[in-house]
């Protein structure tokens, strides 16, 4: 567990990135950098293919933010993947919905759509957003009908294994329904796991010339109230870029992190010259201090019942991560790939769980 960072510590950075950075921003102007830089690509733990294949384009000179759009596709598309597009946890209703955004540094332009249904890469669509479109955030039926006239074609993307663990948890939600369930120790344990994760993906990445972009993508919480759109496609909460400071992105409870504009509070930290990892730290306090007042964030103990994460890399390509709870070994990581080497890292966390699950 870290050691909290003390006002007087905070106090005690200083400011002091931004001065490093040597560039022109803005839609149409070109970026000019004086040498390269340090590449880096970081995101949360299910995304060490997307770092590994974003490391690549970089390599390649591509644009920062198709890079990072190429990483999370990946996950996006696979169907064992249950946080994120293609086998995704669907809604209460079974139908799977999903939120994404994107972020262009040079251009300090971005785009996103939620709820989105039937098409398998909403981070593509977000793109669109962005690029074509005078619009921010496109939702529902809106972002589906434009998606179909840039040429996405539909496909149903709740897959078997997400539709039995749907079954299940119809089945199991009351026994004053007309739905049973073959009820198992193993059924509850299983429900129990899936209920508590609320996976998503983000990706950041800085490219030698110290251009910077980033994706969120998820399908959300499973089993929530259709139309129920998380922290993901939300430009500020989810994700956030600065070309200037740093991009950073977020991961779990949606809720908590929309009231507190997350991921725009760590680029903002970084702006202070807090290294990512402290910023992340600055960021889930401030959560935990504003989710006090919201009992229904609580548990018994008065700490926050929620998981969330953030990423993120600053203009020198420093990176870091933290999240608010510890957890079972193979979900608190996170993947970086700083150039050199593409790795999983454990989180450093706030709070020790009990119970690991
Ligand atoms: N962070 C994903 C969500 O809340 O939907």
């Amino acid at each position: 567990m870290r050691d909290k960072l003390s006002r007087r510590d905070f106090l005690k950075t200083g400011i002091g990135i931004g001065a490093a950075s040597v560039l022109t921003a803005g839609k149409n102007l070109a970026v000019q950098q004086k040498k390269e830089g340090k590449m880096c690509v970081v995101a949360s733990g299910n995304g060490l293919r997307a770092t590994e294949k974003a490391m690549e384009l970089l390599r390649q000179g591509k644009d920062p933010l198709d890079a990072v759009i190429a990483g999370v596709n990946i996950v996006e598309s696979d169907p064992e993947d249950r946080s994120v597009g293609y086998g995704g946890l669907p809604n209460e209703e079974g139908v799977v919905e999903l939120d994404s955004s994107v972020m262009h540094g040079p251009t300090h332009n971005g785009g996103a759509v939620a709820s989105l249904r039937n098409i398998k890469n909403p981070s593509k669509v977000a793109k669109l957003v962005m690029e074509r479109t005078d619009h921010a955030l496109l939702v529902g039926k809106g972002a589906l009908r434009f998606a179909k006239a840039h040429g996405f074609k539909e496909e149903n993307l709740l897959t078997d294994e997400a539709r039995e663990r749907w079954l299940e948890r119809k089945e199991t939600l009351s026994d004053r329904d007309y739905w049973f369930a073959p009820k198992t120790e193993e059924l509850e344990k299983e429900l129990e796991s899936y209920l508590s994760s609320h996976g998503t993906i983000n990706c950041c990445a800085i490219d030698a010339l110290g251009n910077l972009a980033g994706v969120t993508t998820t399908s959300g919480f499973f089993f929530k109230i259709p139309g129920r759109v998380g922290d993901s496609p939300i430009i500020g909460a989810g994700l956030y870029v600065d070309n200037e400071i740093g991009a950073a992105g977020s991961t779990g409870r949606g809720e908590a992190n929309i009231l507190n504009c997350g991921s725009f509070q760590v680029v903002n930290f970084m702006s202070k010259g807090l290294s990512p990892e402290e910023a992340c730290f600055k960021t889930l306090e401030r959560i935990e201090e504003k989710s006090r007042l919201l009992p229904h964030l609580l548990n018994e103990k008065g700490l926050p019942r929620f998981g969330l994460s953030f990423y993120a890399v600053n203009k020198k390509g420093e990176y870091g991560a933290a999240s608010m709870w510890s957890g079972r070994e193979e979900v608190r990581k996170f993947a970086v790939h700083d150039g050199k080497e593409n790795k999983l890292k454990p989180i450093p966390y706030l709070y020790e769980r009990e119970k690991q699950i």
